[in-house]
Parts: C-alpha cells; sequence; structure tokens
C-alpha cells in the first residue's frame, strides 16, 4: 500500500508526524514516501503543486496532507500561493467527494461551546463536493472596467452529473448510518442550487428507504448551532460545505478533532485535517495532531478497506482521551495538557 505524505506548511509537518507514527504503529505493509506542497512546494521547486509531488501522488493509493498555507506567501501572484496547490491536487486527482465527519467523543462534551446537552451523541457526516462550483466555475478573475474601477468576478456552476455523483455518494453513506440525508442549498436565489435541489429529488428515487430533506444554507448555519443532533447525513457543494464544515467542528469542541477524506470514483482517497496551517503556532509543539490521526484512520477504511485497523486508531484516539490527554485547543480543568508529540505517543501506546 503506498502512500504519498505531504506535510505542507505551518503546523502541517508536526500534526503529520504523529498520524505516521501510529500508521507505522499499526505494523502494515506501508510504503510511505513525502513530498513537499504548499508553501513548502513553492520553496522547494517555485511552485505550491511541484511536478515530482503530483506525479508522486498519482502514482500512489492515497495521501495524507497536512495543510497549506502561511501569511508569509499573501503577496504571491495567486497561482503560486499555498492554497493552489491544494485546490489543484484535489482537481488533477478528481477527488469529487469531501467527507467530515463531526463526531463529539463524550470526553470532550465540555469543551464544546455550546451546552452539552446540545451536542452530547453528536455524530453527523458532512458529504461537501470538492471539485467544482464557484471555487472552480469560469469565467473568474479581477479585471478593470471601462471606467477605471476594478471588479472581480466568480462563478458558482454545477452540471447535472457533478450533483448526481456528489448524492449518491452521500445516499450511499446515509444507507449505512441513520438513512437520513439533508440537501442544502440557497435554492431560493441561486439557479445553480435549484438545480441541486432538482437533481437530488430525484435520486433520492433510487433510495427509497433514505429521507432526504432540503434545507437552505442560512437555515442550516442556524440550525447547526440550534439543535445539531436532528442531522445525520449533510449533503452539499463546495463553499457551502467549506463553510458549515467549519462550524460543525465547533460541536465537537474544537477543530483540531475533525477529519476528512476526499475520495475519487473509486475510492483512492487523499486524507487531511479540516483545519489549515495555523501559522501562528507552527513550530510550537502544541497543535492537536487527533484530526490527522483519525484521518490515517479514515484513510485506512475508505481506501484499504481495513476497517479493523481504522476502529483500532479511532479506539485508541478514545483512550487517550479517556486518559485525560488534551492539547491546548481542547484543554478543561482537571484534565492534563500535553504537547502535539505527547498526544502522539499517548495514542501510540493506546494502539
Ligand atoms: C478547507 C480549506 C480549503 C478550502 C482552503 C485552504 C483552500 O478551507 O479544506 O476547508 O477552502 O477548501
Ligand atoms: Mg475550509
Amino acid at each position: 500500500m503506498k502512500i504519498a505524505v505531504l506535510p505542507g506548511d505551518g503546523i502541517g509537518p508536526e500534526i503529520v508526524a504523529q498520524a505516521v507514527n501510529v500508521l507505522k504503529g499499526l505494523k502494515l505493509d506501508l510504503e510511505m514516501t513525502e513530498a513537499p506542497i504548499g508553501g513548502a512546494g513553492y520553496e522547494a521547486a517555485g511552485d505550491p503543486l511541484p511536478d515530482a509531488t503530483l506525479q508522486l501522488a498519482k502514482e500512489a493509493d492515497a495521501v495524507l496532507l497536512g495543510a497549506v498555507g502561511d501569511w508569509k506567501y499573501d503577496k504571491l501572484e495567486r497561482h503560486l500561493r499555498p492554497e493552489r496547490g491544494l485546490l489543484r491536487i484535489r482537481k488533477e486527482l478528481n477527488l469529487f467527494a469531501n467527507l467530515r465527519p463531526a463526531l463529539l467523543y463524550p470526553e470532550l462534551a465540555s469543551a464544546s461551546t455550546l451546552k452539552p446537552e446540545v451536542v452530547s451523541g453528536l455524530d453527523i457526516m458532512i458529504v461537501r463536493e470538492l471539485t467544482g462550483d464557484i471555487y472552480f466555475g469560469q469565467p473568474r478573475g479581477i479585471s478593470t472596467l471601462e471606467n477605471g474601477e476594478r471588479e472581480g468576478i466568480n462563478t458558482m456552476r454545477y452540471n447535472e452529473s457533478e450533483i448526481k455523483r456528489i448524492g449518491r455518494v452521500a445516499f450511499d453513506i446515509a444507507m449505512k448510518r441513520n438513512k437520513k440525508v439533508c440537501s442544502v442549498d440557497k435554492a431560493n436565489v441561486l439557479e445553480t442550487t435549484e438545480l441541486w435541489r432538482q437533481v437530488m429529488i430525484e435520486l433520492s428515487k433510487d433510495y427509497p428507504e433514505v429521507e432526504l430533506s432540503h434545507m437552505y444554507v442560512d437555515n442550516a448555519a442556524m440550525q447547526l448551532i440550534r439543535a445539531p443532533k436532528q442531522f445525520d447525513v449533510m449533503v452539499t457543494g463546495n463553499i457551502f460545505g467549506d463553510i458549515l464544515s467549519d462550524e460543525a467542528s465547533m460541536l465537537t469542541g474544537s477543530i483540531g478533532m475533525l477529519p476528512s477524506a476526499s475520495l475519487d470514483a473509486n475510492n483512492k482517497g487523499m486524507y487531511e485535517p479540516s483545519h489549515g496551517s495555523a501559522p501562528d503556532i507552527a513550530g510550537k509543539n502544541i497543535a492537536n495532531p487527533l484530526a490527522t490521526i483519525l484521518s490515517a484512520a479514515m484513510m485506512l477504511r475508505y481506501t484499504f478497506n481495513d476497517e479493523t485497523n481504522a476502529v483500532r486508531i479511532e479506539n485508541a484516539v478514545k483512550k487517550a482521551l479517556a486518559d485525560g490527554y488534551r492539547t491546548a485547543d481542547i484543554y478543561t480543568e482537571g484534565t492534563k495538557k500535553v504537547t502535539c508529540s505527547d498526544m502522539g505517543a499517548a495514542v501510540l501506546a493506546a494502539l
């Protein structure tokens, strides 16, 4: 099993190192090769997605990614910025299905800013479309109008087959869970998402057991805070999914807990924490490695079909939390505050 390991920028290298240790601890036959992406790619090869990195990722069965981005690259031309590397690799590998589970570990109920009774038992799967929408739609750009004023343009667009394939992923996942899909759109204003809603309704005919509901994105943002346990699977487009998944992560106590899988049509996948590169705390060994470690578990589950070892990692994370280990972001009084590498070591020990 070949894994391309792309640590990236900021806290990426620290958190990825812990996930790699945990994977090694399973004593599986894994071949892991590292390559730079994002700002690290720009430094190494003048490109946020160097050719060699893309090649490695294409040849691998799965990709383990840390995070990309650092303020120091904000002044670069757009195509050289770290985020372009991430968006390009998603597109090049055709990773259209982004799964972001928001799961509350009981031990962390008090780390959430919401009341424990609102979040306890929370288990939501956000299915975010990842290679379309306003993120990739043409035309785009900033141009100067005849009157000398500048104008920015992005285009929200989805075609039917793009909506259908992400819808199928959501329905298939719901069949293995509580058989509820909530499709999030803005069909009252945006035609793109009016089509989205129609296609979801058509598709639902193939899944008579699944209960399909629809929600406008503004309401969904509110409902996630008001009564998050009403959701099972949420399916939505790229930009709404970006925003709602950050919001959902905080229900679980910290965005540092939220893993993700980005899959193509054959379950090849890229696995990364849903959070960013947090350059402000990079190199301090205080970041939370659990989202990345849990992403490695998702890799075993979705790409390598190895449920046993996926569950082993998830149980080891639960054990580390039950033993009271907490990184700064999830620390509450009475628990043990530990560093990034100590948390990794605690998970490894629990394996
Ligand atoms: C995410 C991130 C990325 C996105 C950025 C870094 C381009 O926010 O994975 O959610 O917007 O998709
Ligand atoms: Mg995001």
